[in-house]
């Protein structure tokens, strides 16, 4: 356990990592120091090279560091083994790849009930945590295609709501837009803006986007494996993409059963509508 979990969700000092190709060595982070207050919506910036994807690929407990001090969410992340790595990720981090990373033999609801299930829940309550993201990202309806069905805009959104079903404290993006068109791209960013408003979770994205910079509630700027600039501002607040939500700060299970509820009703309704027309 380390000291920090209180004031920061991500804390690391002294953070070094080098590649070893063969003999050679591809330094990429020289001696980091960061941290991330739980809430932020932070982006990593910085030319190719420059070791956003190995920082977050670090703090995601996905790769080692060399030296340093790497806590996230209060916990020492270098001193784990590899199966506390896996059980740590689990239950902490939801991540989104430029890539989008999802099972392509698995229809969008079941790509976001699978993070679910692996944490334990019952295949009935995972379609229904699935479901609950899916509206939230707003593809509830297009959750009974695959992948390849959908556009990049609408995989990336069900990558958001995979990221997000877990419950995580913290969401790694790393360029989250890359490979969108920009008017998508927005979108997205907004979307991730606005969940980071209405449920408080950390986001810690890697970007060259301006429209992912220009969202940033904090921008860090790395070069050669350093931070070289780092300032936050307040942002614009996101254009709302779903109104007003009543259940917008209620906790997760609390939400995932009104949805259920609402959705009990609903049908209840159509089945009772269905009855009187047949009567
Ligand atoms: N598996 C690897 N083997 C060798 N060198 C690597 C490896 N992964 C990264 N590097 C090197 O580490 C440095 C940082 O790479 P990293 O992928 O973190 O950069 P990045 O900022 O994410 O770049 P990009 O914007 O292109 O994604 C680079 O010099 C890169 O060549
Ligand atoms: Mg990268």
């Amino acid at each position: 356990m380390g000291n920090n979990q209180d004031s920061s969700i991500i804390y690391l000092r002294g953070l070094h990592k080098c590649y070893w190709v063969g003999t050679m060595p591809f330094p990429a982070l020289h001696g980091l120091d960061l941290d991330i207050a739980p809430g932020e919506f932070a982006v990593v910036a910085g030319r190719s090279g420059s070791g956003k994807s190995t920082l977050l690929n670090i703090v995601g407990a996905l790769e080692s560091a060399d030296s340093g001090r790497v806590e996230v969410l209060g916990q020492d992340i270098l001193g784990m083994n590899s199966e506390q790595r896996t059980r740590f990720r689990l239950h902490n981090i939801g991540f989104v790849f430029q890539a989008y990373n999802l099972i392509r033999v698995f229809t969008a609801r079941e790509n976001v009930a699978y993070v679910c299930q692996l944490q334990g829940k019952s295949r009935k309550e995972s379609m229904e945590i699935a479901n609950h993201w899916l509206h939230e990202v707003e593809i509830g309806h297009l959750g009974y295609r695959r992948p390849d069905q959908l556009s990049g805009g609408q995989q990336q959104r069900v990558a958001v709501a995979r990221a997000l079903a877990s419950n995580p404290k913290l969401i790694l993006a790393d360029e989250p837009t890359a490979n969108l068109d920009s008017m998508t791209g927005r979108h997205l960013i907004r979307l991730m803006h606005e969940l980071n408003h209405r449920f408080g979770t950390t986001f810690l994205i890697s970007s060259h986007d301006p429209d992912v910079k220009q969202a940033a509630g904090r921008l860090i700027k790395l070069a050669d494996g350093q931070i070289v600039e780092s300032w936050e501002e307040v942002p614009e607040p996101p254009q709302s993409l779903s109104a007003s939500c009543p259940a917008n700060h209620l906790p997760l299970g609390e939400r995932v059963r009104n949805y259920i509820k609402t959705r009990k009703q609903s049908r209840a309704r159509k089945r009772r509508g269905g009855n009187q027309r047949r009567s």
